[in-house]
């Protein structure tokens, strides 16, 4: 007979990992792929309610899952939640950045504080949220900290371009920090989706014209399912990728191959 097979390469049995914006979306499915993987997860949020929620319905996993509610540009509340993790959790293996707004508009319709609220909630956020993960784990010599950016990052539309430069920040944040952590056992990754079918998506992905235009522009003629996301996640949160730093993973489907 044979041996069973050995997924211990991508096991995450044992870490905390905790998830931004994993109250729905891509953010849930990493949490619950991680889960899976044996992570105790830390939901994150700003509505409660709905964590908990999600929390209850992950209950009876390989590990537990705490809903771990905060504004990720609340600097005070972030000091608070990354004090409790450090606390009751013993520490942190795992950080995603997966909270990501989106207004799209022309840039003669965007208003400073407008400017301001999108880059501080999609990017100065990220870094700050980086540092305080950083603390955590250089005492420890080892952690992952991985950013959902976007297709965005790398190739761009009209009509949106405050979400574009932020998310080109987070891409050039990865690097930053793969190289300044790198020396003390930390990696930094990013992963980023292409066009995905989520909640916040739906109806564009339904829109006949729109949604047929971003699948005609995939060579897999098709949006991606929300849970797609997360093998990916998954991968650069495991020992699998233990060699993988600086990295953006793109999750497209192909989109940005095409000419
Ligand atoms: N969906 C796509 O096709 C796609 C493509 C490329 C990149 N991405 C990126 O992937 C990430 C997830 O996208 P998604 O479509 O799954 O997003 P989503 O459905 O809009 O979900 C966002 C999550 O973030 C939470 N959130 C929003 N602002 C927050 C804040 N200030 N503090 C804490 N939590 C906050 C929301 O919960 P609350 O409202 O309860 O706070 C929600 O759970 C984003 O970074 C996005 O830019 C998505």
């Amino acid at each position: 007979m044979r041996p069973a097979p050995d997924l211990s390469l991508f096991s995450l049995e044992g870490t905390v990992a905790l998830v931004t914006g994993s109250g729905r979306g891509l953010g849930l499915e990493i949490a619950r792929a991680m889960n899976r993987a044996g992570a105790h997860v830390l939901l994150n949020g700003r509505d409660g309610d709905r964590l908990r929620a999600v929390a209850a319905e992950l209950d009876g996993g390989p590990a537990p899952v705490t809903a771990l509610p905060f504004d990720v540009a609340d600097r005070a509340a972030v000091r608070d939640a990354f004090a409790r993790i450090g606390r009751e959790f013993g520490g942190l293996d795992v950080l995603v950045q997966n909270v990501g707004q989106r207004n799209r508009k022309p840039l003669l319709e965007f208003a400073d504080d407008e400017i301001l609220t999108l880059l501080d909630v999609d990017l100065a956020s990220s870094l700050v949220l980086a540092r305080e993960a950083a603390r955590l784990m250089l005492p420890r010599g080892r952690g992952r900290l991985i950013a959902v950016t976007s297709v965005a990052g790398q190739i761009a539309k009209a009509g949106d371009c405050v979400y574009t430069a932020a998310k080109a920040g987070l891409s050039g944040m990865v690097r930053a920090l793969a190289a300044e952590y790198g020396p003390h056992g930390l990696t930094s990754n990013a992963v980023a989706p292409g066009f995905f079918a989520t909640e916040t998506n739906a109806a564009i992905a339904a829109d006949p014209v729109a949604g047929a235009y971003f699948s005609g522009r995939t060579p897999m003629g098709r949006w991606g399912r929300p849970e797609e996301i997360a093998g990916a996640a998954v991968f650069l949160a495991s020992s699998a990728a233990s060699y993988v730093n600086g990295h953006v993973l793109v999750v497209d489907g192909g989109a940005t191959i095409l000419m």
